[in-house]
């Protein structure tokens, strides 16, 4: 057994080791409860600020009893926790916070193992950042998808769906009665959404990257199952400890290759390209966009799942889950990664069957046969830009049409509402500073809404373009991520709204139609905005935030040392 790294709070017969004990005696543990046994830090993003994750008390209460069970010593901590709904401008703007958080919650108290509970989008990867610097034994557990949601027997899906009946609403399609009654069935329980949306995706792809136990990302929130994946999972981080299994020996270049490959099978979220980059930046892996690229070309989508295909979570786990899909592109993944369990990622799926082959298609019939995702390059995007091909019109993939320019967010929606917009359906819809500092935070503003005469014409998809994100649930022909950014000075900037682009899917190209001489000219005599907000927290974001091909990190928080981490001084505070 290795020496455990609470005992430098604990043991020690001095004054501060007495502060110490007397400390968690003073929570009525006896003595006897922490002596001597691995101490688990159950890290919980639980908030009622964040629907999503509202139920994981319960689920904390339930690892706690596969710690203790195990003969471990649990004690739960909060952090901050990033809620999509209520979050303004972004979630996003503050997961490289939670990371922090996480990090040095860890770093400064007496923990020798932690358990990550996330749920909602941007919780997953910041926990994953957090736990990778610090190295110390950690295992994730999700809290789960929720419901699905149910109005007048149809089934909903979180996000794709009120998109879809908002444009409908907004067309003058659907009463105000139903809309305020969609409200009450849309979201039916705790838990994060129920689409192949960021959540789901991220989740989906901490169990491929070996981060939780298999089989559990996709079991619904308030599926008892739930409670004892968690009880598992509190029994396992105790062993993890012992064999001193860290995240260095399950992060590895060939486990964030497996998490690229689930993401192109499963139809996920682009957000994913920008979390993974970062997860893999702290253990200072390199992860190319050209790689998602070259690995979507082999990979084929196979899940069904909304908003690139027809089904929802709950199908999604009834069907079999991660374990399937795993199984199914088996030959396709490095299958002796090592995992939480200590098992390889082959020996871990080994067992999974299939119970639906609509929801989670075999291999050989694929629903897109190449990967969700491209990646664009051009004179627009030196540094790439990503579209979500499977969520996207096949007839708009290569298509040429006049820019209409909104400068900021708020001017595009007052623009789109307006009857008189020179907008036609070939007309490209260009965003501009929505981007990681124009925004800032780079929130999920990509999905530019139809303008409302469209939408009267019954005109549903066109060619958008931002340095923005999109919701994982998110559709249509959207091209996301410009790097740079146009509030940094990249081309993005120089666009007119009149100016031709060109978008090419098959050939990854994205095109200003302007000459390069014009484009330096216009970017010459640009002049950047100036922050609207910057104090605290907003200062450092603005100061340090890397753009998107770079994963949106602190570029201090980059790299791992390859060592033990930094473990803090024990003495008297
Ligand atoms: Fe939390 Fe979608 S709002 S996962």
């Amino acid at each position: 057994m290795t020496k455990l790294r609470s005992a430098k709070w604990f043991v020690p017969d001095n004054d501060i080791g007495f502060q110490h004990r007397a400390a968690m005696r003073s929570e009525g543990f006896a003595r006897a409860a922490f002596g001597g046994k691995p101490v688990i830090g159950i890290c919980n993003s639980w908030s009622e600020l964040n629907n999503c994750n509202v139920h994981l008390r319960a689920v904390a209460d339930a690892v706690k009893r596969g710690v203790w069970s195990a003969g471990g010593f649990p004690l739960e901590f909060m952090t901050i926790s990033l809620g999509e709904e209520l979050m303004m401008p972004t979630a996003m703007l503050y997961r490289n916070l939670m990371a922090m958080d996480v990090e040095e919650m860890i770093r400064s108290n007496p923990l020798d193992g932690v358990v990550l509970l996330c749920g909602c989008d941007k919780t997953t990867p910041a926990q994953l950042m957090g736990a990778a610097s610090m190295d110390v034994p950690a295992i994730m557990l999700s809290g789960g998808p929720m419901l699905r949601g149910m109005w007048r027997n149809r089934a909903l899906g979180s996000g794709t769906d009120l998109w879809k009946f908002w444009d409908e609403r907004r067309a003058g399609r659907l009463s105000e009665k139903d809309w305020h009654e969609l409200e009450g069935c849309y979201s039916r329980s705790a838990g994060h959404c129920n689409t192949m949306g960021t959540a789901s995706t991220m989740t989906a792809l901490a169990e491929a990257l070996g981060m939780m136990l298999p089989g559990t990302a996709s079991i619904p929130a308030p599926d008892s199952r739930r409670l004892a994946a968690a009880e598992e999972t509190g029994r396992r981080i105790v062993e993890m400890v012992h064999e001193d299994l860290r995240p260095s020996k399950i992060l590895t270049p060939q486990a964030f290759d497996n998490a690229i490959r689930t993401l192109l099978a499963l139809g996920g979220s682009t957000n994913a390209v920008i979390h993974l980059i970062a997860i893999a930046g702290r253990l200072g892996i390199s992860l190319p966009l050209g790689e998602f690229d070259e690995l979507s070309r082999a990979t084929p989508v196979i899940v069904n799942l909304q908003p690139s295909g027809q089904y929802l979570m709950e199908d999604f786990y009834y069907a079999g889950g991660v374990p399937v899909v795993l199984k199914e592109i088996l030959s396709r993944l490095h299958g002796d990664t090592v995992t939480v369990t200590g098992k390889t990622l082959a020996e871990n799926v080994r067992q999974a069957e299939c119970y639906n082959s609509d929801v989670i298609h075999p291999l050989d019939k694929p629903i897109h046969q190449e990967g969700a995702l491209a990646v664009l390059y051009g004179n627009l995007a030196p540094h790439g830009a990503l579209i979500k091909t499977s969520a996207a019109s096949p007839e708009l993939m290569r298509h040429m049409g006049p820019a209409v320019v909104f400068d900021h967010y708020e001017e595009m929606l007052a623009k789109v509402e307006d009857p008189d917009l020179a907008v036609t359906p070939h007309s490209v819809l260009v965003l501009k500073n929505a981007g990681p500092i124009g925004a800032p935070g780079m929130p999920e503003w990509g999905m530019i809404p139809m303008p409302t005469k469209l939408l009267k014409q019954g005109v549903k998809d066109m060619v958008r373009i931002s340095d923005s994100r999109m919701s994982g649930t998110s559709f249509g022909t959207v091209v996301l991520h410009i790097s740079p950014e146009s509030a940094v000075g990249g081309p993005l900037a120089a666009v007119k709204t009149g100016d031709l682009i060109r978008l090419d899917v098959p050939a990854r190209r994205i095109e200003l139609l302007v000459s390069d001489e014009e484009i330096k000219r216009r970017l010459a005599i640009w002049q950047p905005s100036q922050p609207r907000f910057r104090r605290g927290y907003y200062t450092m974001f603005l100061d340090h935030v890397l753009q998107a091909h770079e994963g949106c990190d602190f570029d201090f928080l980059r790299g791992h040392p390859g060592e033990r981490p930094y473990e803090p001084i024990i003495g008297r505070s």
